[in-house]
């Protein structure tokens, strides 16, 4: 399957895009690349991260009553490899990255642990206490879930949305995660690789409002620093 979907509106595609990320079977991906026009601004593609939120909050609650909401909301320049992993966040969270464009080459790697789990007979959050893919034996387990993809547009600004989420399924709410991870073969400390990076759960899992708001998130110039990947 390519995982890359050229979009001009994230309105046309959200529909496809909940159905791919917000999966509650194993034959979805659990992730999306949108690949966006060139011309972009940045604030233009933080705008349209915001835009697709809400309407992926919206689908979200007309399928299990629960609106989304942000956990963070930041913006990074980062060019560190990550090994497949989790973020830390609630077991129901979903990553939306918006990356500008860039002159550094990088591979995006997502690992189907949810899929190998359900294959060995284990729910997810027991595969991850079992068979942890920061160790050899586990990322071994992985091997034929992993899906890397390489020449990923990035002279283009791309929207990223990854399901983060481990929580057992048949549970309400429910959705099948995936682990993300990252490789830069050359690393270029001359060259920026900025990361505007979101974390969206379902409200009961949001306690207090993120540190950047929204409105500061679309119109800043600021760059946090690094992040952990
Ligand atoms: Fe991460």
């Amino acid at each position: 399957m390519n995982h890359l979907i050229e979009c001009t509106d994230v309105l046309q595609i959200a529909e496809a895009v909940f159905e791919r990320v917000f999966r509650t079977e194993l034959g979805q991906p659990g992730f999306a690349v949108l690949v966006m026009p060139q011309d972009l601004s940045s604030q233009e593609l933080r705008q349209s991260m915001t835009v697709l939120k809400e309407r992926l909050s919206e689908l979200h609650a007309m399928k299990w009553g629960e609106a989304l909401e942000y956990l963070s909301l930041g913006r990074f320049d980062q060019q560190n490899s990550t090994k497949l992993h989790l973020d830390g966040a609630p077991e129901r969270s979903f990553l939306m990255l918006g990356y500008e464009p860039t002159k550094v080459r990088s591979e995006f790697q997502i690992a189907d642990f949810s899929r190998c789990a359900c294959d060995m007979g284990l729910s997810p959050a027991e595969f991850m206490s079992q068979h942890n893919p920061m160790f050899s034996a586990g990322a071994e387990l992985l091997r034929n879930y992993v899906s890397n993809t390489t020449n990923w547009y990035e002279d283009c600004p791309r929207i990223v949305l990854i399901n983060n989420s481990i929580a057992e399924p048949g549970m309400h709410g429910a959705t099948y995660g995936v682990l993300h991870g990252a490789l830069i073969p050359v690393p270029d400390q001359q060259a920026s690789r900025i990361i505007n990076s979101t974390m969206i759960a379902p409200a009961c899992f949001v306690g207090s409002d993120p540190a950047m708001q929204v409105r500061e998130f679309v119109s800043t110039d600021q760059i946090s620093g690094q992040i952990l990947g």
